[in-house]
């Protein structure tokens, strides 16, 4: 049985297979075909933070593919207090068919995986987004024809969904700039376990967004204060202000240079108004992408 908690477990035609399988079913939901494929099974959504895109996506996708999904706020369910991870672990396995799990931290994921009867699916850690990371690997590669040899501009913080994308990025033969200030770079663990055996110099790290999306194809940003980081909110500010996506950013890049964001933006922050709303912005394919490869993540682990 497989689990679905970090690009870096998958190999890169696993991913391939992935994305391949995810543009079929894009394609069939735009065509209407009905899919029976998660017939009687059921898919539970434990959110311990907020989510618009993951446990929408998630309950569309289940329905569309004939499954039934079951939403369990964190608070309810008490992960790790009300009762051990390893004792609603070994409950919800005889339950349910699949779980996803946004949690605060990436530990709560391992411990529930560890003895899990069933597939867990990381709907978003404080390590790693991986969903994300699959769906905005689809965008580029709808926008590009192919994503190997493009190049990714991340302007904002070494975090959990830069991770992933660089993850995806390595894997598929894409280069993955970040751009970012002093002290919010990739931390040394990820640089060593994954980044380093990509290449030496993988991926570049540039403390200035201007050369940093210099030929870029893809200009990648996210907000500066994650959820859980509010108390750092005002320091993020000032540190983050000279990396705002903007039109004189954007211009710095190639001509065919696209933006993405996984959403939700704060414009007027990291990203203003007209690149959002102007014509390089794909974040919103890129949201609607959330879905279709999720659907093929759990034909996946289901099959
Ligand atoms: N990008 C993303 O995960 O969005 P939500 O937080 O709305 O799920």
């Amino acid at each position: 049985m497989r689990h679905f908690l970090n690009l870096i477990d998958l190999t890169a035609d696993e991913l391939n297979h992935l994305l391949t399988e995810s543009a079929r079913l894009k394609d069939a939901h735009s065509r209407r075909i009905p899919s029976h494929s998660l017939s009687g099974r059921v898919v539970g959504l434990v959110f311990e933070k907020p989510s618009l895109r993951t446990r929408v996506s998630f309950e569309a996708g289940v329905a569309q593919l004939g499954g039934t999904s079951l939403y369990l706020p964190g608070n309810e369910v008490g992960l790790g207090w009300r009762e051990s991870l390893a004792d609603f672990s070994h409950t919800i396995s005889q339950y349910l068919d699949a779980l996803v799990l946004r949690v605060y931290q990436h530990k709560t994921l391992d411990g529930i995986a560890q003895v899990s009867g069933i597939p867990i699916i990381n709907g978003l850690s404080d390590w790693s987004h991986p969903c994300q990371g699959l769906a905005d690997v689809l965008t580029v590669r709808e926008l590009f024809g192919t994503e190997a040899g493009r190049t990714v501009a991340f302007v904002g913080d070494g975090n959990n969904v830069a991770r992933s994308l660089a993850v995806g990025c390595g894997k598929l033969g894409m280069q993955f700039v970040l751009a970012c200030p002093v002290g919010y770079g990739f931390d040394e663990k990820f640089k060593a376990d994954y980044c380093k055996k990509v290449s030496p110099d993988f991926p570049k790290e540039i403390n200035d967004p201007f050369p940093a999306v210099k030929g870029a194809d893809v200009i990648y940003t996210d907000v500066w204060t994650s959820m859980g980081q509010e108390a750092e909110r005002e320091e993020r500010l000032k540190r983050f202000a000279p990396f705002q996506v903007n039109a004189e950013l954007l211009s710095k890049a190639s001509a065919q240079c696209k933006v993405l964001h996984c959403l939700p933006a704060h414009r007027g922050e990291e990203i203003t108004d007209d690149v959002m709303d102007g014509p390089a912005c794909a974040a919103f394919q890129q949201a609607g992408n959330r879905m279709h490869v999720q659907k093929a993540v759990l034909e996946w682990l289901l099959r």
